[in-house]
């Protein structure tokens, strides 16, 4: 499968938010990475489905909405009526996953499982068949601009082995998420992962810009 660039609009200019959804389409990005925190799940708060809802118009790309949120099961209706083609929901937050996931494919989303840094990969077993996309965080989710921590690549690469296992590999897209920049984005590649989420490296400077250095690397 062909890599595909997530830029995270949570590193965007809130004052031109829609501004620069369209330039990063513009550019080439296939998803747009939506985090969505709720103060609970992690320490800070983002924003939810009005502000979704008012960037749908701007892009016919994937709404990939990422939900830092204790049981996402109850968002997810709202979710798709504001626009999220994606949802993304974290194992450590749902009690009950397998219902959650259930839910979000019948609402007509693509399902998506995330993994905290220190949560193994085996935790996704049972899973892995019912899902679109695994999302491995590479920071411990909650803020944008963290280093990635390096261990999180050895599990990229479980997950990718456990998908040839499985002959998932061309069903099941892996995501990576947080600190992945121009420098290190092969690294993340290699290891397998072939959705890049990318917030400040993208929104840090011209985005369309970055956008372009991106997929210029992501060519292989
Ligand atoms: C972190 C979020 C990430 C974040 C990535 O909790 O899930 O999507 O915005 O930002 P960078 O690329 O700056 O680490
Ligand atoms: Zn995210």
């Amino acid at each position: 499968m062909r890599a595909i660039l997530a830029p995270s609009i949570l590193s965007a200019d809130f004052g031109r938010l829609g501004q620069q959804v369209k330039e990063v389409s513009d550019a080439g990005a296939e998803y747009i990475h939506i985090d969505v925190m709720d103060g609970m799940f992690v320490p800070s708060i983002s924003f939810g489905m009005p502000v979704i809802k008012s960037i749908r118009p701007c892009t016919d790309k994937v709404f990939d909405v990422h939900m830092m949120v204790e049981e996402p099961g109850r968002y997810a209706e709202e979710m798709k009526k504001a626009g999220a083609d994606l949802l993304c929901v974290h194992q450590e937050a749902c009690c009950h996953l397998d219902r959650t996931v259930s839910q979000i494919r019948e609402l007509g989303m693509m399902a998506g499982v995330a993994l905290n840094p220190a949560t193994p990969v085996f935790t996704l077993d049972c899973i892995l068949e019912k899902v679109d996309m695994v999302l491995l965080m590479s920071v411990n989710p909650g803020f944008g601009g963290q280093k990635l921590i390096p261990y999180t690549l050895e599990k990229v690469r479980q997950v990718r082995e456990r998908l040839c296992v499985l002959g998932l590999e061309e069903k099941v897209r892996i995501q990576i998420d947080g600190g992945v920049n121009l420098e290190n984005v092969d690294k993340a590649l290699k290891a397998g992962a072939n959705v890049i989420v990318a917030g400040s490296a993208v929104f840090g400077g011209d985005a369309g810009e970055n956008v372009r250095e991106f997929l210029k690397k992501m060519e292989y």
